[in-house]
Parts: C-alpha cells; structure tokens; sequence
C-alpha cells in the first residue's frame, strides 16, 4: 500500500534532523499524524460493493449530505448530482474521501469533520458513504444532450439571459452569477430555474454571513417621496432593507422611512414556457452552463 499521507516527506525529514533536537515535541507530533496515517494510508474502500454496508452508507447519507446533493444522491438546490461517474474533483476512492473528509476549499462543500457538516463523521462512516455513492453511480456517462456553443449563443443572444445574469465576469446582476452553477447545481434544478424560477429560489450572495440565508425574493418600494421600485433583496434586517433594483442601482432604505415595502418570495425572473424557449434551446443553454462549470 502506498502511503498517501501528504505529511509524510516532512516528517520523514523531521525524523532524521529536528527531532534530534526537539525530541519530545517531535514525539507529540508524530504519534499523532500516525494515527491519522492509518485513514490517509488507505486508498481504496476497504467495504467495496457490500451492499450492507451500503446500505448504512445511505442512512449517513440521508442523515449529512442530501440536504444539498437531494434524496438519492442526485442532486439538489446546493449540490451537485453525485450519481455522474466523471466527478469534477476526482473519481477515485482516495480523492472522494479526501473530498468528503476535508472539504473542497473554495466552494460551498464543507467538511464532513472538525464540525463542517453536523457532529462530524468518523473515517468508517465517511467510506460507508462512499460504498453508497458508488452503489448509486451511473455506470455509462450521460450522454452530453445539448449543443454548448449554441447555448453560448442563446445566454447572450435571444434568450436574454445575460440582462440578468454574470456569467465569467460579463452580464447583468439583478440574478446570480452562474459561472459555477453547471457544476454545482443539477440537471433537474437547472432546467426547474428556466421553467420556472419561483419553485426554488437561489440563495442570495450574502448566505455565507447570515445564520439563515437570503434568498432572492422579489421587493417593490415605495418611498416617502411617493417613487416606485421594484428588484430584488440583497439584505435585510429588522430595521433596513438593502436592494437592487431592475436598473442595477443598489439602495439601502431605514424600512420606517419608506412609504410601503412588500417582499415576496417569487423571483424575478420571468418563467421561460416552451413557446419562448424550446426544450431543444433549453438544453444547449444548459450544456452550456454546464461547460463554463466544468472549467
Ligand atoms: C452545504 C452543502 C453541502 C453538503 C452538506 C455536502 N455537500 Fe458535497 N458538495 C457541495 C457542493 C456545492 C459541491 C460542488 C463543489 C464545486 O465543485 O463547486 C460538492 C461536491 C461534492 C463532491 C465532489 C463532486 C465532484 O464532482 O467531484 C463529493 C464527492 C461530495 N460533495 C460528497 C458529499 C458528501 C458525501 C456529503 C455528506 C457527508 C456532502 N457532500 C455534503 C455541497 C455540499
Ligand atoms: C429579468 C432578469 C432575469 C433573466 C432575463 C433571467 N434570469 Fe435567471 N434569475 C434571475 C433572478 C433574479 C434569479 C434569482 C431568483 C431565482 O432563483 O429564480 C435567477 C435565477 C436563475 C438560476 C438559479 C441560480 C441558482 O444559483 O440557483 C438559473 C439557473 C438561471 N436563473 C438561469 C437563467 C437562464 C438560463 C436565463 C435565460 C434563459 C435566465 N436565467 C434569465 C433573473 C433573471
């Protein structure tokens, strides 16, 4: 077995010079990567098709994870479809539990130790997952169903989509920016946002500060000088509501000042039936998002 543990070279060099000198330091210290060895050293899921274990795998599952990736592993609202054999950030056993053990820095995947996802799970648990999620794995990759460049196309062209939205730095921001959202978001998901916006709205991009995230309702204003707004809410406390408007200009009002306020939790965007946008269309548009995702 080949050892994977990314702290081996220095401890190696710690254990020929340093420790010489900081023997007692250097003792603390490698008695306790060595116990973390143990987990880094194991590349391959030593409960590999088990079907029992599998199963326990799920109720870990249920428990920590579909919350974001959906019921059944093929994603949800916050996370992507899991159930793709090409991952994103590894295929392997040893990349996914490194995924799932630490988290992937820079995105939304928290931890699933050190208290990023509930009580934190043990190295059992975690490989129990993983024997879940390979159980569920899609054995022949989905086919790539619609045409990206003609999406390209789309996003900026006819469909309008780029009034609203940022995608790789260029476009409107009255709505999320999408440039990860094909990759971190799910088929169904994607096409429900097109089809109809209101079902689920996106979390706003003050979620990460806020104990109960923001999501992008809809506000209309009204001032005390009797002007008229409508956009969407970026924040809002007890006492002030920030907003942008559908002319992108940003305000932020003290809510007793205003003539009226009214939020509603319906999104802005208008629902694209089959008449505006072909399922055809709606599929390259989404292999689109879904090729600036996976850059
Ligand atoms: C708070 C939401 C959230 C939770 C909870 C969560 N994930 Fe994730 N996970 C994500 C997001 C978002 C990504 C996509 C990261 C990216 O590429 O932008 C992701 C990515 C992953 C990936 C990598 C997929 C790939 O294509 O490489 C794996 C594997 C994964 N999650 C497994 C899990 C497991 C197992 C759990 C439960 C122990 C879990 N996740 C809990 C949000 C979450
Ligand atoms: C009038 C502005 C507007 C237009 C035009 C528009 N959107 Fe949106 N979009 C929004 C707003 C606002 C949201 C956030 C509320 C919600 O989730 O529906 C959003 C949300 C989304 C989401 C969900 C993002 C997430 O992170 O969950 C997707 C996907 C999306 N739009 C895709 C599109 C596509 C594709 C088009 C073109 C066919 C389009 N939008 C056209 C305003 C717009």
């Amino acid at each position: 077995m080949r050892p994977s543990n990314p702290f081996e070279p220095i401890l190696r060099n710690s254990g020929m010079t340093a420790c010489r000198l900081l023997c007692l330091g250097c003792l603390a210290l490698s008695s306790s990567f060595v116990a973390n060895r143990a987990v880094f050293a194991q590349e391959k899921n030593p409960y590999a098709g088990d079907a029992k274990i599998a199963k326990l795998g799920e109720y870990q599952f249920r428990l920590n994870c579909a919350f974001c990736h959906g019921l059944g592993a093929r994603g949800g609202g916050r996370g992507p479809d899991l159930t793709r054999a090409q991952k994103r950030h590894g295929n392997s056993d040893a990349e996914m539990f490194h995924n799932i053990h630490d988290g992937i820095p820079g995105t939304a995947m928290p931890a699933a130790t050190n208290g990023g996802i509930g009580v934190g799970m043990s190295d059992e648990e975690i490989w129990q997952v993983i024997t879940y999620l390979r159980s569920v794995q899609v054995k022949a990759p989905a086919q790539p169903v619609g045409n990206a460049e003609h999406g390209k196309e789309l996003f900026s062209g006819a469909a309008g989509c780029s009034s609203c939205h940022m995608l790789q730095g260029k476009g409107g921001r009255l709505g999320p920016d999408l440039s990860a959202v094909g990759a971190s978001r799910s088929m169904e998901y994607l096409l429900e946002s097109v089809r109809n916006p209101s079902q689920r709205l996106a979390q706003g991009i003050f979620e990460s500060m806020k104990e109960f995230p923001q999501e992008y309702e809809s506000v209309s204003v009204v001032t005390a000088d009797g002007t008229k707004l409508s956009g969407v809410v970026l924040n809002e406390d007890q006492f002030t509501l920030q907003m942008l408007d559908t002319r992108e200009q940003l305000h932020l009002f003290e809510k007793d000042k205003l003539r009226s306020f009214e939020t509603r939790r319906e999104s802005l965007m208008p629902a694209y039936d089959q008449k505006t946008l072909s399922d055809k269309d709606l599929q390259d548009l989404i292999a689109y998002l879904q090729s600036v995702g996976a850059q």
